[in-house]
């Protein structure tokens, strides 16, 4: 029965009760153990709810899946990959969504999330037009910063975007929806790059990964080859980059298809006043062979030639989730 993973989920144990000699196995829960609120994300395969544990009072986002639709469009693998990846990335301290216990009913799955409060990254850069560059670079941190924990143990996320980037209470930032992620061998995955064999849970005719909403974010490799590399998130973090300065990413067309094709000519243009060392960092990231992006062969568990591009001087990597987060205005 106890399917989730062995960390604390939101515990129905009794906490004022003597310890008894061997350990009670917490029951499994269901959908009665929360109270739903109101609607806070809306996704391909499921909605998430604010949700309140009724025994503890605490608040979660429970993402809900609709299992006919699930099978229907043939995306038990997605559901898996994401359940894998956030389990995988449970203890990390920071810059994650956790994934507290699933559950299931006759109709649905459950995953129970932590609530980031303040929501998406994207309402930020929307909200304020463009973040000051200390912004920028702060969130640019935290995000490489998680990002390398992710790579360490293998996990390439594959569709990394200022929706998926969400903010706690204290305005830390977490990844979030890890329904496209590849889990690799983490010793493969800082090898150097060579020609891999393609994901074979995708063919030719739906190679599109999971695009909700516009692609903007996605690399010219996963677009012409499926090729799976750590280094298709750094691409995203460029353009990631590029949209927290500019406040629009650097791929805008009409349609899909036209976006595809401004990614794979590489059509994009820094607006006047884009300052030089983040222009500098950008076009490091934003190379179309994924082999010569800054960081591609970079070893160890954390990417040196990046933390040390002058666009992040000043930052201090031991203690970014520590510190407090300069105010977006
Ligand atoms: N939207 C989707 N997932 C969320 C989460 N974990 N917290 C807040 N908003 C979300």
């Amino acid at each position: 029965p106890a399917k989730m993973q062995a960390s604390p989920a939101p515990t129905a144990a009794p906490t004022s009760s003597p310890a008894p000699s061997q350990s009670i196995k917490p029951t499994k829960r269901t959908a009665k153990d929360y109270i739903f609120g109101k609607l806070i994300g809306d996704g391909m395969f499921s909605t998430v709810f604010l949700a309140k544990d009724i025994h503890s009072g605490k608040e979660y986002a429970i993402k809900v899946c609709e299992k006919r639709h699930i099978i229907r469009k043939k995306k038990m693998e997605y559901i898996k990959r994401e359940k894998d990846a956030l389990n995988m990335l449970f203890k990390v301290p920071h810059g994650f969504v956790k994934l507290y216990c699933t559950f299931q009913d006759v109709d649905r799955l459950y995953f129970v999330l932590s609530y980031a409060k303040n929501g998406e990254l994207l309402s930020y850069i929307n909200k304020v037009g463009s973040f000051e560059l200390n912004v920028a670079k702060f969130y640019a941190a935290e995000l490489l910063s998680a990002l390398e924990k992710m790579h360490a143990k293998g996990i390439i996320h594959r569709d990394l975007k200022p929706e998926n980037i969400l903010l706690d209470e204290n305005m830390h930032l977490q990844i979030a929806d890890f329904g496209t992620a590849k889990i690799m061998d983490p010793k493969e995955i800082k090898s150097a790059p060579v020609v891999q064999e393609e994901d074979p849970t995708r063919n030719e005719r739906s190679r599109k990964i999971s695009f909700v909403g516009t692609p903007q974010y996605v690399s010219p490799e996963l677009l012409h080859n499926c090729v799976d590399t750590r280094t298709s998130d750094l691409w995203a973090l460029g353009c990631i980059i590029y949209q927290m300065i500019s406040g629009l990413p650097p791929f805008r067309a009409a349609t899909e298809f036209l976006t595809f094709q401004k990614i794979l000519k590489m059509d994009y243009e820094f607006p006047e006043g884009f300052p030089a060392d983040a222009k500098d960092l950008v076009e490091k990231l934003l190379v179309l062979d994924h082999t010569k992006r800054i960081g591609a062969n970079d070893k160890g568990d954390t990417y040196e030639s990046i933390r040390s591009h002058p666009f992040f001087a000043g930052i201090d990597w031991e203690n970014i989730w520590e510190q407090t987060p300069p105010t977006i205005s």
